[in-house]
């Protein structure tokens, strides 16, 4: 996830883009650059380092700059490291561009361009500024040019484009990446998200997928993707600044939760090709050569690991063992070069996961970290580093970070299990595909999860109970609860009530159950009897088809394949705790005690 930015009007554009991607850089914080038109020259200049939006501002700073035509950018790198090279704007010929999103077919493009030799970046992007001045030079047109661009690149992409030959003109284009234009008396600016725009008008035209846009000083012109015009409808913001970067919700926690269909979507891109799974940063390790695994993690990304880990051990029968971080660093495991370790972590800064992971590359493991933070400590200690697209996570309580590192933890599986020469699943290859859109329409169902939240709001303990893949949802559904609304929530093995937990139940107690595994769902049924039997109110998430009876509450989950039902009951279950701490009054994006990046002991 990247913010991009692009002006043409009357004011300095070095204030406009510096100030608009100080607003985007929740969105990207690696590293920062701007184009802007010469006015006399028409020269288009770059300036870009690696670093925050205020290592920019103080290069800028220390130059002349006058101009009123200009884009920019600020990076959360996917492709290539956090260096200046890879910063954009990407500039060749005549052309520059700024680009949000994930270029999937950049190394066939790479191929059929005969780019090999001329890039200077590591980045999927600019192959794209390559392409541009390929049509631009027989095109002569900025906006014919990209017509002819979007029908060759797959992918993600939000592109602001200017060219020498055209001092006054940004073009821009997107799909599957956020692009919202705006229109003053005397400018035009397009940008990735809404914050960007307020300072200057609050009339806005959202851009779909594969149109394109060519904005001037006094004028925006709308194209399809066809290159036919079209006309766009104005709507206006009806909310101020503070609330837009919040994207109209009403804390980020929440709108977090909103962007999973999209960052799952982001984290699956280019990852599954005619049914197989390409992890190329893999590529070099011998999978064969292991006889044990370990998942090692902190809080809700050791909940992700015991998920990956169990996926890994049902498809490869490999030994896998998933241990908190803090527990593993002190009880002398028994690893060595026959043991591959995998550290989850999405600040990628957490003390525990890191000495542990410097523990097991010290003993010769095989390391690999799962991290949503590029150039994370984690990332560089680790010998390889896969990342979740999940983009800058701000509310404390992690949630998609979880689903992304669920996703991606379930595509490591599958791709370790097919070099390992196991039966891969195919079916359950295709049916991530289809997440997005079933997380999407559980999220269409908050009322549903807001209305279970009330049954909360007066009580001091909730029991979570789930069997199986369903207890690491189950320990993640308390641990959400528990840390945003301070009910004191405890999750168990459903087959280990009656050892014990039991005792707790008493009228009125509530209990979320979650039996989605259909090996042992009847069971976990059977185990919500007992607890109903002593009074308690259940809410029970299952699949569609299961037989259940004398449950008030059921949520019926799609009947999908059970691997993956860990990352759809995951938003039923941070929906209940996010609203129950809203009825409550907490603080839910700052919680009491908690940070964000815990980097210590
Ligand atoms: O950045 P990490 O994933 O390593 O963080 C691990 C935990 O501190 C984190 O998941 C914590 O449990 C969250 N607050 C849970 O929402």
């Amino acid at each position: 996830m990247c913010g991009i930015i692009g002006y043409t009007g009357s004011e300095n554009v070095k204030d406009v883009l510096l100030d608009a991607l100080e607003l985007l850089e929740y969105r990207g914080y690696d590293s920062a650059g701007i184009a802007v038109k010469d006015e006399t020259s028409h020269v288009t200049n770059v300036y870009k380092c690696a670093g925050r939006v205020s290592d920019l501002r103080a290069i800028c700073d220390s130059k002349k700059i006058l101009s009123a035509c200009g884009i920019g950018h600020t990076r959360w790198a996917t492709h290539g490291g956090v260096t200046d090279q890879n910063a954009h704007p990407h500039q060749q010929g005549k052309v520059t561009l700024v680009h949000n999103g994930i270029i999937e077919n950049y190394r066939e493009l790479i191929a059929d361009y005969d780019l090999q030799e001329i890039l200077h970046s590591e980045t999927d992007s600019e192959v794209v500024v390559h392409m541009m001045d390929y049509y631009y030079k027989k095109e002569k047109n900025l906006q014919k040019a990209l017509e002819r661009v979007i029908t060759r690149i797959e992918g993600s992409y939000a592109l602001c484009i200017v060219s020498t030959e055209h001092p006054d003109e940004v073009v821009v284009a997107k799909k599957a990446s956020p692009l919202v234009i705006g229109r003053t008396e005397d400018a035009s600016v397009a940008a990735s998200d809404i914050p960007a725009l307020l300072a200057y008008t609050k009339d806005v035209y959202f851009l779909d997928d594969l149109e394109m846009a060519v904005l001037k000083k006094d004028s925006i012109t709308f194209y399809n993707k066809d290159g036919k015009e079209i006309t766009k409808e104005m709507t206006t913001i009806p909310y101020d600044m503070e609330a837009a970067q919040k994207n109209g919700f009403d804390t980020y926690m929440l709108k977090e939760i909103n962007e999973q269909p999209h960052v799952i979507q982001e984290t699956l891109r280019g990852r599954i090709f005619e049914h197989s799974i390409v992890l190329d940063e893999l590529k070099d390790v011998d999978f064969n050569k292991f006889n044990k695994v370990y998942y090692v993690a902190c809080g809700t990304a050791y909940h992700a690991g015991l998920c990956g880990a169990s996926i890994l051990e049902r498809a490869t029968r490999l030994p896998v063992l998933t241990q908190v971080a803090s527990e593993f660093r002190y009880n002398d495991p028994i690893i060595d070069e026959k043991t591959l370790c995998i550290f989850v972590s999405q600040s990628g800064e957490t003390a525990d996961t890191l000495a542990a992971l410097k523990l097991a590359n010290e003993k010769g493991c095989t390391t690999i970290a799962v991290t949503n933070v590029l150039g994370s400590t984690i990332s560089r200690e680790a010998q390889h580093t896969l990342y979740t697209c999940a983009g800058p996570e701000i509310a404390v309580a992690s949630t998609k970070a979880y689903t992304t590192q669920l996703v991606l933890l379930t595509l490591i599986a599958l791709y370790i299990a097919d070099k390992r020469g196991d039966t891969v699943d195919t079916d359950l290859m295709e049916q991530l595909n289809n997440l997005p859109e079933y997380v999407s329409k559980l999220i269409d169902d908050e009322a549903i999860f807001e209305n279970y939240a009330k049954t909360l709001k007066d009580k001091h303990d909730c029991y979570f109970i789930g069997r199986s893949l369903d207890y690491a949802s189950v320990l993640e559904g308390a641990l959400k609860l528990k840390e945003v609304s301070y009910v004191h929530a405890d999750a168990y093995i459903a087959g280990e009530l009656k050892h014990g937990p039991i005792a707790l139940i008493e009228p009125g107690t509530v209990v979320i159950a979650v039996a989605t595994q259909p090996h042992v769902a009847a069971k976990t049924i059977s185990n919500i009897q007992e607890t109903i039997a002593r009074g308690a109110e259940v809410i029970l998430f299952t699949v569609e088809g299961q037989e259940v009876s004398g449950v008030e509450n059921i949520y019926y989950l799609p009947n999908i394949n059970p691997l993956l039902q860990s990352v759809l009951v995951a938003i039923p279950l941070q929906l209940i705790a996010y609203h129950t701490a809203c009825i409550k009054g907490c603080d839910v994006d700052k919680p009491r005690n908690l940070a964000k990046s815990v980097t210590v002991e």
